[in-house]
């Protein structure tokens, strides 16, 4: 396949190098879209109405590990201008995308990028680092024109959104005001781009795995995002102006278990191009992760070991993203 070409994608049937296993490949079964996952109503979540909202996100964090969440406090306008400008940044040529690689932590990668044994994901995706934001957006591309202001904009406002959630979490846990505070100040950006794919059922967006984050936030544009539940892949829907907020490793080692880090993967579909934008916050490389002393005791004894962040993301290296082979290597007890 053309390296250099904008339309790499523009193909009557899936390019050899593109075709997963029969294990590993979505095949023919179509994932319902699961109406039970939770869509949490955050407008609510001042005053009285807390106690309920906690209740609403620790059960489905615990149930799922993934919920919904509307009237966010996320502007419509950050949103709709954030996927203005990744589609129009995927529209570039392969080559202006290229011309941003390793830009400080910037990272584009193409189709070409290999996933496994060989094999390439159908999608591309740029990597933005955002810590400290002011720096990185500096240093962020500068086609689209809106790309630093938008990008920026939104990056605030869903970090406020992403720290006002572990909040929420952490008093349902019964944990102390801010205690995920120190752990949480690293946000990460992924923007990815999912073209139509003549036939979904032999490709992948991305590989099955867990987010090695402490929570993820997920915008997309269209249905995609398939998560397991009692063993079975279900869809995620894309309902309007909503974010899909994601449980990551991290926060089920914190949570002592309690709360349910999801396998999860994106598929492609054969009629329109998808676009998504994760959100990742991350405890800082040298943080010790455990599980919260205040949820261990006598009768609940620690399911984790104590080890350092950047210990957990280099083995996430090591074994792709294989999160059980991760957990009994560095995090058994
Ligand atoms: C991720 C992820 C899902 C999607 O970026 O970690 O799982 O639908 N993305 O893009
Ligand atoms: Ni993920």
């Amino acid at each position: 396949m053309e390296k250099h070409s904008s339309s790499w994608f523009n193909v009557e049937s899936v390019p050899e190098g593109y075709v997963f296993p029969p294990e590993t490949r979505p095949g023919k079964l179509i994932a319902p879209l699961c109406k039970a996952i939770p869509v949490i109503d955050l407008g609510k979540s001042l005053g009285e109405d807390q106690y309920d909202i906690i209740q609403q996100i620790l059960e489905a964090s615990e149930n799922f590990g993934i919920f919904q969440v509307i009237n966010h406090g996320v502007s419509e306008n950050s949103i709709l201008d954030m996927m203005r400008n990744f589609k129009e940044f995927f529209g570039m040529t392969v080559e202006d995308k290229e011309s941003m690689v390793n830009k400080s932590g910037l990272i584009y990668t193409s189709s070409t990028g290999y996933a496994k044994d060989g094999v390439h994901l159908w999608r591309e995706n740029l990597k933005q680092p955002c810590h400290p934001l002011e720096k990185c957006i500096q240093l962020s591309p500068k086609k689209p024109t809106i790309y630093r202001e938008v990008v920026s904009k939104y990056l605030v406002e869903v970090k406020e959104l992403s720290l006002r959630i572990l909040e929420l979490i952490s008093r349902g846990l019964g944990l102390e005001p801010g205690f995920f505070k120190e752990s949480s100040q690293l946000q990460l950006m992924l923007a990815n781009y999912y073209p139509p794919c003549p036939d979904p059922s032999l490709t992948l967006g991305i590989l099955r795995h867990c987010d090695p984050s402490i929570i993820t936030i997920l915008l997309q544009d269209v249905p995609g995002l398939q998560v397991v539940k009692d063993g079975q892949w279900v869809g995620v829907d894309a309902l309007p102006s909503a974010f899909v907020v994601n449980i990551g490793n991290q926060l089920e080692i914190i949570s002592n278990g309690k709360l349910k880090s999801p396998e999860h993967r994106a598929v492609a579909n054969s009629t329109v191009t998808r676009t998504t934008i994760s959100t990742f916050i991350n405890p800082p490389s040298d943080c010790v992760v455990e599980p919260a002393k205040a949820l261990v005791n006598g009768l609940n004894a620690p399911q984790y070991s104590t080890f350092l962040y950047k210990d957990f993301v280099n083995s996430y290296g090591a074994f792709g993203s294989d999160t059980e082979a991760i957990l009994k290597q560095i995090c058994e007890p």
